[in-house]
């Protein structure tokens, strides 16, 4: 294997911490539960684990409201919880991301507490406090990305605060100087017990324009859509000097030897690109979240790799996602078939895949009865289909009660189908979904011409999509079929072509002459050798 960092190399899998092992019989996922699964983990093959928030919070957006930051909720396990399970992961050579969420605090963070208290506090600067407009109401027309004005009105004080997110989560004024040192700490504090990285929640968010100027209308704004989208975030995101910032997160990053700076941004491919940073100083992996929103055929998927691969800045590494817990699953968005194909796709691109929890079994959307909605954002905005319940519900692993998520009642339900779609059932079915996903891992991670090597697009036709990836001698095509019907496509002649891997799993071996019969939603992995 070319000698490549672990974070370019390898496959980031996030796990969603409340859904995934519980022990304790409070229906909630927790650490010791996850480290119990370490051994499927590392079965699995993933280089590196991501774990949604932990630390102390009212859970009011479910931990993405922190009010300690070098802490562990209770309700999650303990610093010894988490050190061991540190300890255990690296152990079979897993790294460990945390995901950290600095834009925002919870009201109830000691920081905010104080900040609210009186204006001339000495931590009334750490959060973004203004005076009602001219006119009286809000300072201007930011609108929370969860609904309704982003700004409150503090009675005790007589003015406003800022928060992109619920109320309860203020945002915090990264102008200020000891908001980023206090901050750094934090990140110091963990680095210090191991962690491999950082997952940066909203990093695009963290600085507003200085002026607080309102933000322009959206002409194509429909009221079918979230209230966020009536406006372009102009001003209140995305902002030039957050770059400074990001260049400090990733140097105290770089006191430290082989970690990894993630971050998560929404923005158009060019905005994107940019929080690789000036000579490449910024986020290692801005996430490139294209996937999530494509529209599923390939043509339209073949433009997007190329203009991304041509808009990466030199040197910059790629990566891919194909779905987080804000987001509709995949196995929901394009069928099960079609999750099959998406996971070739993922984890045959040049770059860094990370895979969602529960991706690999194949769980779908897991209705929610109305009486059982949790997410805020579905709650402040029913009706729109905001929810994310659906994507966070337990992941399912043994045929049995709650599928071996919880002895207790679990704080979602379970997709009906959990006495078949679970990780034992279809670990012993050789042309299961996760046999897929296991094979194709495992593959990638012997041969470098997949980890690491070069990415050519071949064609994209008839919903056909091809391309090739290359290492020293080593050569593989790619040829996915996103329709539903038969697909044949040519193979280059004057090299011997032998499938490794079909999404169906049944026809590794066989040698292709000049093309290849797709069945439909079959996806294939060949290599191509000179004769
Ligand atoms: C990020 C998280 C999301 C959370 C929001 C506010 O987008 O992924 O779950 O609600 O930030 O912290
Ligand atoms: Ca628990």
């Amino acid at each position: 294997m070319p000698d490549q960092i672990w974070w370019k190399r390898g496959i980031v899998y996030q796990i969603y911490p409340r859904s995934f092992q519980d022990t304790n019989g409070d229906g909630i996922g927790d650490l010791e539960g996850i480290r119990r699964r370490l051994d499927y983990l590392a079965w699995l093959g993933v280089e590196a684990i991501w774990i949604s928030p932990f630390y102390p919070s009212p859970m009011a957006d479910f931990g993405y409201d922190v009010c300690d930051y070098r802490g562990v909720d209770p309700m999650f396990g303990t610093m010894e919880d988490f050190e061991r399970l540190v300890e255990d992961a690296h152990a079979r050579d897993l790294k460990v991301i945390l995901d950290f969420v600095p834009n925002h605090t919870s009201e109830e963070h000691p920081w905010f507490r104080q900040s609210r208290q009186s204006r001339d506090n000495d931590r009334r600067d750490w959060y973004i406090w203004r005076d009602p407009a001219p006119n009286g109401g809000p300072p201007n027309n930011w609108i929370s990305n969860f609904g309704g004005s982003a700004w409150q009105w503090d009675e005790a004080t007589g003015q406003y605060y800022y928060h992109a997110f619920l109320k309860e989560q203020p945002d915090l004024n990264w102008r200020n100087r000891e908001v980023r040192e206090a901050m750094y700490d934090a990140m110091r504090f963990w680095l210090d017990r191991g962690v491999d990285g950082f997952r940066v929640d909203v990093i695009w968010h963290l600085i507003k324009d200085a002026e607080f100027r309102g933000n322009p209308p959206n002409p194509s704004f429909q009221p079918s859509q979230a209230e966020i989208n009536r406006f372009l975030q102009v001003h209140s995101a995305d902002q030039p000097e957050v770059h400074e910032v990001i260049a400090e997160m990733r140097s105290v990053l770089q006191e430290y030897p082989e970690r990894v700076l993630i971050g998560e941004i929404y923005l158009p491919l060019e905005r994107l690109v940019a929080y690789y940073g000036e000579d490449l100083k910024g986020a290692h992996l801005p996430f490139n979240f294209q996937l999530l929103q494509a529209s599923w055929r390939a043509e339209e998927i073949a433009r997007l790799i190329v203009e991304y691969e041509d808009k990466l800045p030199d040197g910059g590494w790629p990566n891919w996602v194909l779905g987080n817990h804000d987001q509709k699953r995949i196995a929901a968005r394009v069928g099960l078939e079609q999750a099959r194909l998406a996971g070739m796709l993922l984890l045959t691109l040049r770059g860094t895949p990370t895979m969602y929890y529960g991706d690999e079994i194949g769980l779908g959307e897991v209705q929610i009865p109305p009486e059982a909605v949790q997410d805020p954002w579905e709650k402040n905005e029913p009706g729109l289909g905001v929810g994310r319940d659906p994507a966070r519900t337990p992941m399912q692993w043994e045929d049995g009660a709650n599928a071996g998520f919880t002895a207790g009642k679990p704080w979602l339900p379970l997709a009906a189908d959990n006495g078949d779609c679970n990780v034992a059932c279809l670990r012993d079915d050789k042309n299961s979904i996760l046999s897929l996903y296991h094979q194709l891992i495992h593959f990638r991670q012997r041969h470098p011409a997949l980890s690491v090597g070069s990415f050519e697009l071949s064609g994209a036709e008839g919903n056909v999509l091809a391309f090739e990836r290359r290492h020293g001698d080593e050569r593989f095509r790619i040829v996915l079929n996103f329709s539903k019907e038969n697909r044949s496509c040519a193979i280059p002649r004057g090299s011997k072509a032998r499938i490794v891997l079909s999404t169906a799993l049944d026809r590794t071996g066989e040698e292709l002459d000049g093309s290849v019969e797709l069945r439909p939603n079959e996806g294939i992995l060949a290599t191509l050798e000179r004769d």
